[in-house]
């Protein structure tokens, strides 16, 4: 897609490629073992603003991209999303019934069948990082330690654990800031990663400018959901709005007010910016993304 084309166009585009994409790669509607692979269609289809596949191509424009390894990389980074969704709705985590405007997973099917669905999401992301495409295989490899990285005990699972264990309790901004780059951050910045790696070309110093970028974004991107679970309602939000407050969550609202958390974020995606100073107009849809995590109502 051209770099001058109007963003909304450009994130409807991913939105709708991000769909077929996941249509063609999810085994298909009807193979065995049905009730599996319908619950994981259903969970990953149809739903969710698509940002880290967004993040993923926009990063990919810097270089030149394989297309086919681009696509591989968006399609793991969503089922990896949408797994940390399946299981982060299920009564053990935050017990929610409503996500991306539907019942949850666990709701319209059943809990043991929502804990596989995220078991075979997460198997399935690193099965298609491992096909083979025309970027060399240590490159591949490169990836796919990037989402592993990012999806485990230092990273996704690792957040999800601490905001778990830290209900009712008070942290201070360092605790909440580690807290919310692992659980939200680390596959924001896998996202921005997957998508340089697709680009053979890129340098080792653009990779270093693209991460300080994501290390900002994710962070104000989870700085914004606390924002929105405070402000919006549920029917906007396609979530449960208030839960965070309900469940006496550890958020950037409880810790510093609706006003500096919002604050907070702005200057946050300012530094995201900041940090693509050194890329021209080809960084123009990072740039626009990073504007969007604030501007957005869910
Ligand atoms: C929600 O992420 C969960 C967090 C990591 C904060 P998104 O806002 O990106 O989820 P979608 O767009 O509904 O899939
Ligand atoms: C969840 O954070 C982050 C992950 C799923 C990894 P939240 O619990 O705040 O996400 P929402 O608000 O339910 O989407
Ligand atoms: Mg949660
Ligand atoms: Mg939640
Ligand atoms: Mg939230």
């Amino acid at each position: 897609m051209k770099q001058g084309s109007n963003f909304a166009d450009w994130q409807k585009h991913v939105q709708t490629h991000t769909e077929e994409t996941l249509t063609r790669l999810l085994p298909p509607a009807g193979q065995l073992p049905a009730p599996l692979i319908e619950a994981m269609r259903y969970a990953a289809m149809d739903g969710g603003k698509r940002l880290r596949p967004m993040l993923v191509l926009a990063a990919a424009e810097l270089g030149n991209a394989v297309t086919e390894a681009a696509d591989y990389a968006l399609a793991a980074i969503e089922c990896i999303h949408i797994y940390s969704l399946v299981h982060d709705d299920m009564p053990e985590m935050d017990n929610d019934s409503l996500r991306h405007g539907k019942p949850a997973c666990h709701i319209q099917y059943t809990p043991a069948t929502a804990l596989l669905v995220g078991d075979a999401l997460q198997s399935m992301a690193f099965s298609l990082l491992s096909r083979p495409t025309s970027l060399d295989a240590a490159r591949q490899l490169q990836m796919i330690q990037t989402l592993a990285q990012a999806a485990g005990c230092h990273g996704m699972a690792g957040g999800q654990a601490i905001d778990l264990a830290c209900v009712g309790v008070g942290l201070n901004q360092g605790e909440l800031e580690h807290m919310h780059q692992l659980k939200t951050g680390a596959l924001i910045r896998a996202a921005v990663t997957l998508g340089g790696l697709c680009c053979q070309d890129i340098s080792q110093q653009a990779l270093t400018a693209l991460d300080h970028y994501a290390a900002h974004l994710g962070l104000a991107f989870q700085v914004i959901d606390d924002v929105l679970d405070y402000e919006q309602d549920s029917s906007t939000l396609g979530k449960t709005a208030g839960k965070d407050a309900q469940t006496n969550k550890p958020t950037y609202v409880r810790l510093m007010g609706l006003t500096t958390a919002r604050q907070y974020a702005e200057n946050l995606v300012q530094q995201a910016i900041d940090a693509l100073s050194s890329f021209d107009q080809r960084a123009s849809h990072l740039r626009a993304l990073a504007q969007f995590v604030v501007a957005r109502n869910h």
